[in-house]
């Protein structure tokens, strides 16, 4: 209870802060005590008090202000004003065991269906199909995977979109040297097994031979108009490239598919009418030759007002046409009611852009939400961006080969009585999980330092120590041979540890929904690590098969078997596979 009181005292304070009441300054230090005296209620603080002074009020007048500004909550049975302008809060035993119980007859443990569920289109993952995914792209994938299983799991209604770029200008060179290739084979079919030494090779020629970027150029103009031979090529490059990805996301059991490509080459025949309906709405204005939306919210470093570039002079469409066309056709043919991009935090300025104009041009009315999820670099030890050893981007597909290497390691060092396969398989799962909550834990706005030491540690907030309390918790009923569903009576909360288990998996639902509404799932990892932290103690606390009474230890088994559960739940909507044993 002390932390949903601690959230609901921290909400209050934001909205005296919102309206004006408390100056924005304050930072209060929530403080919440035990009175002895339990007439007195189950917890108090002195925060009216402390906040009195910044706040210009008397100490009994704010704390009226803020019991006023409290948000609604079962749990919180009444509030009192004592003393100078001490709060006293009872808290709602019942409501916390009704609760809880209501949670472990529900398979998404309390999390409530949306009453008014959202069509939510979320763009995710969307590499360049030019190359092979690299480590920036692991962000992206994971994180938009977790939110898309947490919005599906609230009841939304999700569609993702893979918004690959498989149409840049790129491609000529690419095709220039498929040309040539196919011709040296005389196969109609090309080796593209490593598709960045491809690429390398291509871009070497592009830059160094002669006449070869003029055909580069040529080809894409033909592959953008239409041309059957050209898109022929392109099509094997593409399959090929898709494929490679597909590998990638099964491999990091993302739920992608090829059903969720909505590549930005599908946009091709909507651009035009882009520009002209840009133009009949008045938005657009020609400068040096291209076609320009100018927009008074976005200004240059002399106040110049910035253009968002939407058709160049040669006549060829950028970036931003193709999101235009994709905004486009989100809302009105995929009636998207929200739509989220994770992407790159340097990619925001364009968002704003392509949000600002969508919303100028009707394409986004205002009961559509457009929302950016921007998230921080991956950073390698020495703090600069994340490189492979010979100095090139590591490819994720070499990066996960490393993951599973080192977690065998780590699993043959501890010696293990397992068989090879069975040791391999956890190693699989161990060094996709380490890798991927790693970044999953951190808070996604800021960069973070890729460590393989940390990542893999069994301590901490990590991916082995929460499989490992997982399967430590299951391993609880194994020995007993007792069956979680067998389980009967209702939930006590007999000491201190049992009410503290109970209050920490009472906030499940809680976190679910701010994971949902800000995309953010390092708030979910935070949760379960600390649920299984407040397990531990309390298993070191108290007996469960030796409990005082038969009731007693059905309620601790139900508390272990909802732990167990909600740690199950949380690490599903991150994407992260569990283990039997370890
Ligand atoms: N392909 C882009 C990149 O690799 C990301 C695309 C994000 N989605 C979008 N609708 N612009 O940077």
């Amino acid at each position: 209870m002390r932390e949903q009181l601690e959230a609901l005292l921290t909400a209050a304070i934001d909205t005296l802060i919102a309206n004006g009441t408390l100056p924005a300054t304050v930072t209060p230090r929530i403080v919440l005590d035990r009175p002895r005296d339990k007439s007195h209620g189950d917890f108090a603080t002195n925060l009216a008090l402390m906040l009195a002074k910044p706040a210009g009020m008397n100490p009994r007048a704010l704390a009226e202000a803020i019991i006023a500004a409290l948000p609604e909550n079962p749990l919180l049975e009444k509030s009192d004003i004592a003393g100078p302008g001490f709060i006293n809060f009872s808290v709602n035993k019942n409501q916390l065991i009704e609760q809880l119980e209501a949670a472990w007859a529900d398979d998404n443990l309390g999390v409530p269906v949306a009453a008014q569920p959202d069509t939510v289109v979320i763009d995710y993952s969307s590499p360049n199909l030019a190359k092979e995914m690299h480590v920036g792209h692991l962000r992206s994938t994971i994180i938009g995977d977790a939110v898309a299983r947490t919005l599906s799991l609230q009841g939304h209604k999700v569609i993702p979109q893979n918004h690959v770029g498989d149409w840049g200008t790129q491609f000529g060179m690419l095709l220039a040297h498929m040309e040539d290739e196919l011709k040296e084979q005389a196969t109609e079919t090309l080796e593209l097994a490593d598709l960045e030494t491809f690429y390398k090779a291509a871009k070497t020629r592009f830059d160094e031979e002669k006449g070869f970027a003029d055909r580069a150029r040529q080809l894409v103009v033909k592959l953008q108009g239409g041309d059957a031979y050209c898109l022929k090529l392109w099509q094997i490059f593409i399959d090929t490239s898709m494929e490679h990805c597909q590998t990638v996301y099964d491999r990091l059991g993302v739920q992608l598919t090829h059903a969720d490509v909505m590549a930005e080459s599908a946009y091709n025949n909507e651009l035009a009418s882009i520009i002209t309906d840009l133009r009949e709405k008045g938005l657009l204005v020609e400068d040096q030759g291209a076609q320009c939306v100018f927009l008074d919210e976005f200004k240059g470093k002399e106040g110049e007002p910035l253009p968002v570039i939407v058709q160049k002079k040669d006549g060829g469409y950028l970036y931003a046409t193709t999101d235009l066309a994709a905004v486009r056709y989100r809302t009105d043919t995929l009636n998207a009611t929200r739509i989220i991009y994770v992407t790159d935090a340097r990619q925001a300025l364009h968002f704003a852009q392509i949000f600002n104009v969508s919303r100028k041009a009707g394409y986004a009315k205002d009961n559509v939400s457009l929302e950016h999820l921007g998230f921080g670099m991956v950073l390698g030890k020495d703090g600069r961006p994340y490189k492979s050893r010979d100095g090139g981007v590591t490819k994720l597909a070499d990066l996960l080969d490393e993951a599973e290497r080192r977690a065998l390691e780590l699993i043959a060092s501890k010696g293990s009585d397992l068989s090879a396969a069975e040791q391999a398989d956890i190693a699989r799962v161990v060094g996709i999980a380490s890798v991927k909550y790693a970044d999953l834990s951190k808070n996604r706005t800021s960069d973070y330092m890729f460590d393989w030491d940390t990542m893999l540690s069994f301590e901490g907030n990590t991916a082995p120590y929460l499989l490992y309390a997982n399967t430590r918790v299951k391993s609880v009923f194994q020995r007993a041979g007792i069956e979680p569903v067998s389980l009967t009576g209702t939930i006590q909360l007999a000491t201190e540890q049992d009410q503290a288990l109970a209050n920490k998996l009472a906030r499940f639902p809680e976190i679910i929904a701010s994971v949902g509404s800000k995309g953010m799932p390092h708030y979910l990892c935070g949760y379960l690590f600390e649920l299984a932290g407040t397990f531990s103690s309390f298993y070191e606390a108290c007996p469960i098969l030796n409990a005082d009474d038969e009731a007693l230890k059905q309620s601790r088994l139900k508390l272990a078997a909802l732990t167990q559960r909600t740690l199950e739940k949380g690490l599903s909507l991150l994407g992260i596979e569990t283990l039997e044993r370890m």
